[in-house]
């Protein structure tokens, strides 16, 4: 187990410039996630920590141990990759000891250590089975078991669910967050899945075409995206633009959308300044419109999709010319079912923020 420090890290491929000085600080032992659409650098920054991509500048450090230059195979790192990457013509077996070996620790121990880390991942029968004898899930589990075997100082995981069905993907996710949360093994995982990211990790930080758009916790990213872009990728977000008209007190700012009133959680920015309202499905209220005018904090618009989808249905609605708003309505809620092409009021709530 170890902290990792990443400090000013960057690298290009020929003239494309795909980490642009990269600050990180990973807590011993926590489970954090590199999170961000494809291309961003996810993969180059997780192989940098591993070894295998050599930074232009910057540098490493685990627990205070500058391993900027170290060879992947002296990092003591376990690497758990999408397409599994387990030995083909080698037994299950084989392929969890394989570390064990390079480590030329004594037989005995070998087998011992193989068959615990195999039953930890649920495959204390396969040991004998060759990977293409195994399900997509079991050959991640046992690259899951090979990885940790050799209980390493850090554990790297580049998406390793991508590959599984929905429910196995859900299964794998708690083995991943049960084994890590035992052993404390400083984990880095890579993912664009924004769920995978806020379900499992301590932190997360969201990369931006080789910058870090933002650090922390999952309900910091989502309670208070630090931009537009971290909260479009963090939790489904309807992005309104508005201006801030000015300051009702420490709390609240008033917000123009065309002609409507907006009164939303004060978060510093100054009149005259455009921005985003920040407008979760969850958190708007969706009712049939009434003959009256719309108020403060009411839009008016219009129907036009539904998905109904079991737990809940999400409408788009039309407002104005151009903006679409999604909302949603939990069966839960007994709401009525809204018709396309009905003219709906949408309540937006007032602690809605506003990122310039
Ligand atoms: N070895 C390489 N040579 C040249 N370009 C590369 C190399 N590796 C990565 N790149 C480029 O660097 C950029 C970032 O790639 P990277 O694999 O880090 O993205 P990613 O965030 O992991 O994306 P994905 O989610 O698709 O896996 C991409 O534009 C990619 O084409
Ligand atoms: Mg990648």
């Amino acid at each position: 187990m170890a902290a990792i420090t990443i400090e000013k890290l960057s690298k290009s491929f020929g003239n494309a410039k795909v980490l642009k000085g990269v600050d990180l600080k990973i807590e011993n032992g926590s489970f954090f996630t590199l999170l961000g659409p494809s291309g961003c650098g996810k993969t180059t920054l997780l192989r940098s920590i591993a070894g295998f991509v050599a930074p232009d500048t910057g540098r490493i450090q685990f627990d205070g141990q500058d391993v900027t230059t170290v060879p992947v195979h002296r990092r003591d790192i376990g690497m758990v990759f999408q397409d599994y990457a387990l030995f083909p013509d080698k037994t299950v077996f084989t392929n969890v000891a394989y570390g064990l070996r390079a480590r030329k620790l004594d037989r005995d121990e070998i087998k011992r250590r193989v068959a615990e880390y195999l039953d930890k991942v649920g495959l204390g029968a396969f040991a004998e089975r060759y990977p293409a004898e195994l399900s997509g899930g079991q050959r991640q589990r046992a690259a899951l078991a090979r990885a940790l075997a050799i209980r390493p100082r850090v554990l790297l995981m580049d998406e390793p669910l991508s590959n599984l069905d929905a429910k196995l993907r859900i299964a794998m996710r708690e083995t991943i967050l049960d084994l890590q949360r035992t052993s404390r093994t400083t984990t880095v995982f890579v993912t664009h899945d924004q769920e995978e990211a806020l379900s499992m990790s301590d932190r997360v930080a969201i990369l931006d075409r080789g910058v870090i758009a933002q650090v922390g916790t999952p309900q910091e990213l989502y309670e208070r995206p630090a931009n537009a872009y971290v909260a479009d990728f963090i939790g489904a977000a309807n992005l309104l633009p508005v201006r801030v008209e000015s300051r009702a007190d420490d709390s609240i700012v008033i917000a123009s959308f065309g002609e409507n009133r907006l009164r939303c959680r004060n978060t510093g920015a100054d009149p005259g300044a455009d921005g985003k309202l920040i407008a979760r499905l969850e958190e708007l209220l969706l009712c049939e419109a009434e003959g009256r005018a719309s108020s403060e904090n009411v839009l008016r618009g219009q129907v036009i999709r539904r998905q109904y989808l079991g737990a809940r249905t999400v409408y788009a609605v039309r407002i104005g010319s151009d903006v679409t708003i999604n909302a949603e309505h939990h069966a839960s809620a007994k709401r009525s079912v809204l018709a396309i092409g009905q003219p709906v009021d949408i309540v937006i709530p007032m602690t809605s923020r506003i990122v310039v």
